[in-house]
């Protein structure tokens, strides 16, 4: 399989990531078919990526003809087996190791052998998933970075059966997708956030010690390093418990307490403040 000769994606998952990704694929002219697990996960999923291509409009990025025909591409589903014929599945469900585990040994039996199972994990051992399937050589990371539509960057994960076509692929479809695809070996963390994550929890500790305030924080590193946003208000649009999540496997696999979630990030997520998301984290959001 070549990436110009992919017509259908199925999406599996439509959250955040999910829905972005749908959002990617149909952009780039190949039907879509989003699988969830019911119907109001579906129609959350479908919101978002309508809001999202509004925003694209009125923001100049794009003309509400292509917006139509961009729609008229995404078909959803609460069906796993509508993935069927799909030329290429991502998976970008919860991340949970058996959800996964399920939805790729399902995608194994009923797509065609030459179909490369792509997953959005950020931190899941990706040979795990291809694993449990009779194509470990045809697995492979795809990590889309939030939010999908506009962030240019896609890690390509090769896991330790991953082929050389399946990796070549997923490049090439990376580039077919507007990305620009670097490559990292199947350790948790991959590229982005083995650095990414020590550099947000140590701003949580800088916050927690006292040592400057939230907004001090978020503006030095603002305007200090020219990042769109600071260390605080990127956990919010990241999600608190998601941060956590990926600084609890980090640290599984490293053992060193640099990836280790600090107290007050624990507490934050155990009072529901998941940032975004929630209406709360470091901030508050209407
Ligand atoms: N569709 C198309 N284009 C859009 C859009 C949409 N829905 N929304 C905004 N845009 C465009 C804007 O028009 C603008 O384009 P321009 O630069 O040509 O003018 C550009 O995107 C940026 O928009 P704004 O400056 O208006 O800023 P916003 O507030 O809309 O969005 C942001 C900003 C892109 C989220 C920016 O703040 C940012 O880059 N933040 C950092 C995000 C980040 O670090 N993400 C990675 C998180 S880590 C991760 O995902 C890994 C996981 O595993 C944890």
């Amino acid at each position: 399989m070549k990436p110009e000769d992919v017509k259908k994606v199925a999406v599996v998952g439509t959250g955040i990531m999910g829905s972005g990704i749908v959002e990617v694929c149909a952009k780039a002219g190949c039907e879509v078919v989003t699988i969830e697990v019911d119907d109001q996960s579906m129609d959350r999923g479908r919101k978002r990526y309508e809001r999202s291509l509004a925003t694209a409009v009125e923001r100049g990025k794009l003309e509400e003809g292509p917006r139509d025909e961009i729609l008229g591409r995404i078909t959803s589903t609460t069906d796993l087996d509508a993935g069927a014929d799909a030329d290429l599945v991502i998976e970008a469900v919860t991340e949970n190791l058996e959800e996964k585990l399920r939805v790729f040994r399902r995608l194994d039996e009923i797509t065609r052998d030459e179909v490369i199972l792509a997953t959005n994990t950020s931190s899941l051992p990706i040979v795990k998933l291809a694993a449990a399937t009779k194509r470990p050589d045809r697995v492979v990371g795809m990590h889309f970075f939030n939010p999908p539509p506009i962030m240019k960057l896609l890690e390509i994960v090769r896991a330790l059966t991953t082929s050389d076509e399946t990796l070549a692929f997923a490049k090439g479809m990376g580039e077919r997708l507007g990305k620009t695809t670097v490559l990292s070996k199947d350790r948790a963390g991959f590229i982005v956030n083995m650095l990414l994550i020590p550099y947000l929890n140590n701003a949580v500790r800088m916050y927690e010690e006292g040592f400057a305030s939230r907004e001090d924080i978020d503006t030095a590193i603002q305007l200090g390093l020219g990042h769109p946003m600071g260390p605080l208000t990127l956990l919010d649009f990241i999600g608190l418990d998601t941060a956590v999540y990926v600084s609890e496997v980090l640290f599984e696999e490293f053992r060193d307490p640099d990836y280790s979630a600090p107290p007050l990030l624990r507490r934050m997520v155990d009072a529901g403040w998941h940032g975004r998301k929630t209406g709360k984290g470091f901030y508050d959001y209407d």
